[in-house]
């Protein structure tokens, strides 16, 4: 299958032109595709007619899929699907998670094997508002003074699921999440700094959702460089702004970005992500 790229930005993205999902791509369009990703870290494929089956099994190509700790939110016969929308069921009750990523986080930085990669479907979109940014941590890492670099490359900081909920998610009046999720998820411990294991590219790895402290700084010292890469790493030459429209299919790199969907918008918004599994981070 021939298809076309058309990048977003110098730093980070690029929209995929003639792939249809729905069939199983030949090997050589998937490496072409592999390759695109490593460069591009976010790959848009709009306008895409799949099942949750073709999801799976295109997202399956990536990487052994992961079930979502939230698992109420988990599709029905699905459960590697985890659904994001402010959706409600016939009974009343959540569709999926509405309030999903409303803060600058790397999907599942707070397990010890953070995720390879997420997928991301849209079903139904707002008319407008729901968009999702996405930052390249390789270009905030590379943007660093070399003095900074140095400092970060030796440093570790500890990940947690529950500081987003605490955080971001209950001052807002969100969807409650039991302490049984919060016990199963003890926080971990990541380098600051990690290396794309495909293309060698160094990038920040700390986010406001899931980091919670460095390790070895005083409480302030954490703060305030904390606060720092947060806004160095945000800065708008590193960012991508999309905004969704539907049936597309959104592939990002959680080895060198992160992302932060805006909750700004009342019409129904869907979306169904998969997530693969990866490893620990050196
Ligand atoms: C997420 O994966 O953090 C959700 C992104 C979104 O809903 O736009």
């Amino acid at each position: 299958m021939a298809f076309s790229l058309e990048p977003v930005t110098p730093a980070l993205g690029a929209v995929v032109h003639g792939v249809d999902l729905s069939k199983k791509l030949d090997n050589s369009t998937f490496s072409g595709i592999w390759d695109a990703f490593n460069k591009h870290s976010v790959l848009v494929f709009p306008d895409q007619h799949i099942t949750p089956e073709q999801h799976i099994a295109f997202s399956s190509r990536f990487g052994e899929l992961m079930e979502h700790v939230l698992r109420e939110d988990l599709l029905e016969g699905h459960p590697e699907i985890y659904i994001i929308s402010n959706k409600k069921k016939p009974d009343g009750g959540r569709l999926g998670r509405p309030e999903a990523g409303w803060y600058w986080h790397t999907d599942l930085s707070y397990e010890n094997t953070p995720s390879v990669a997420s997928h991301m479907y849209a079903l139904e979109v707002p008319s407008s508002g729901g968009d999702t940014m996405f930052a390249s941590s390789a270009a905030a890492y590379d943007g660093l003074s070399e003095p900074m670099k140095k400092l970060v490359d030796g440093l570790t900081a500890e990940h947690d699921f529950r500081h987003a909920y605490d955080t971001f998610i209950k001052p807002r009046g969100g969807a409650p999440i039991s302490d049984a999720v919060f016990e199963a998820r003890p926080p971990v411990v990541h380098p600051m700094v990690r290396t794309h294991p495909d293309t060698g590219r160094r990038s920040l790895y700390v986010n406001e959702g899931f980091t919670r402290k460095i390790m070895g700084m005083h409480r302030d010292e954490s703060r305030a460089l904390l606060d720092f890469l947060y806004r160095h790493s945000t800065r708008s030459e590193y960012v991508l702004r999309h905004r969704w429209s539907q049936y597309d299919f959104v592939m990002w790199d959680n080895r060198g970005t992160q992302h932060c969907a805006l909750g700004d918008y009342n019409e129904d918004r869907l979306m169904y992500r998969t997530t693969m599994a990866g490893d620990i981070i050196e």
